[in-house]
């Protein structure tokens, strides 16, 4: 058992609380791989903006779940020496659990030095999702974990969680949920995604409005309640232009406009997850560079110039999108 605070993570409670009183959303950013996390470390610190990591169970199976836990306790020393380097402050990371889908994954994080989880039962009946997450949360507690729970299924696919079509949130739910568990954050459905494809629209359409009616009603049964945005994406196009430019095929892929974000950043929506548009800025400049330099095979040529992009990338989020940037006190 390792606790979070040895390695010098934060949980996600102080990271709420002011985003919540400031108006505006901490990043939750996936990685899966070194470029991801250097590029994340490095826009985060030199943004000044608080930061949640996320690992999915997918990403897990991929790197490894021990180096990838590894690779976190790195991030906060990189974190530390770009800090230092730059006359900058230290930044809040936390180390989160994304779509956790039992109790044993979120346990097996907590006790390897994560701050925070999700417990994703949304798929389940209500009741069930209400006591499975309780459980979560009992345990979580006892070493000072924040946790996530999600109370209604986004269209596409949670990790293993397939649904047919959106079901949201129902705003008559979540007080009774919150009461009930003890979550320290809700994620909920108001018309986002997971992936490259949220909207069914043509091209050049505008994808319809997230339910900020939902949003607002919610808010309203429970007043300052940390809320969390999954699939939050903006799909930016000039990716998908390139990639389809340079021997991809990604047809009609929509994500949310970068003002419906700000919009909700705004809100007592508090943390907003984001992993599809770093697979598309990777992809659309290692896709470029193969494209343009056949003969090249050294990986550092290709995943330099793609982390470089995601640096880019990251700090817009942080600037122009979700508020977070320069933030650290
Ligand atoms: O919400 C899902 C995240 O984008 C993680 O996806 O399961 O493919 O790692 P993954
Ligand atoms: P995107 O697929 O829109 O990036 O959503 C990521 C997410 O919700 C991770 O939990
Ligand atoms: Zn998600």
């Amino acid at each position: 058992m390792v606790h979070y605070s040895e390695v010098g993570f934060v949980n996600t409670k102080e990271m709420f609380r002011n985003a919540m009183e400031n108006g505006y959303a901490v990043p939750a950013y996936n990685f899966n791989n070194m470029e991801q996390l250097q590029a994340i470390i490095t826009a985060c610190t030199e943004t000044q903006s608080p930061v949640i990591l996320q690992v999915s169970k997918g990403a897990r199976k991929y790197a490894n779940a021990t180096l990838l836990r590894w690779m976190g306790q790195g991030a906060i020393e990189l974190m530390r020496e770009i800090a230092k380097e730059k006359g900058l402050k230290e930044i809040p990371i936390a180390l989160h659990l994304d779509h956790g889908d039992s109790f044993e994954l979120c346990k097996n994080c907590v006790d390897m030095g994560f701050s925070s989880v999700m417990i994703d039962g949304s798929h389940l009946p209500y009741e069930e999702n209400v006591e499975l997450t309780a459980r979560v949360v009992e345990y979580a507690h006892r070493h000072d974990v924040t946790v996530e729970g999600e109370l209604g299924v986004l269209a596409g696919i949670e990790d293993d969680v397939k649904a047919e079509k959106n079901i949201y949130t129902n705003p008559d739910d979540v007080e009774d949920f919150v009461k009930k568990t003890g979550v320290d954050s809700l994620a909920i459905a108001i018309g986002t995604s997971h992936g490259a494809y949220k909207f069914k629209v043509k091209p050049g359409e505008k994808p319809p409005p997230l339910r900020f009616d939902i949003l607002e009603e919610i808010e309203k049964r429970i007043p300052g309640f940390p809320i969390v945005l999954h699939g939050a994406s903006s799909v930016i196009q000039e990716y998908v232009q390139l990639i389809n430019k340079y021997g991809g095929n990604l047809e009609n892929a929509v994500g949310v406009p970068e003002d419906q974000l700000r919009r909700a950043a705004k809100s007592a929506v508090c943390k907003i997850n984001i992993d599809s548009d770093g697979r598309l800025a990777m992809t659309a400049k290692i896709r470029e560079f193969l494209w343009n330099n056949p003969k090249e095979f050294d990986p550092r040529k290709y995943l330099g110039p793609a982390r470089e992009e995601l640096i880019k990338m990251y700090k817009h989020k942080n600037e122009s999108v979700l508020g977070s940037a320069w933030r650290i006190k």
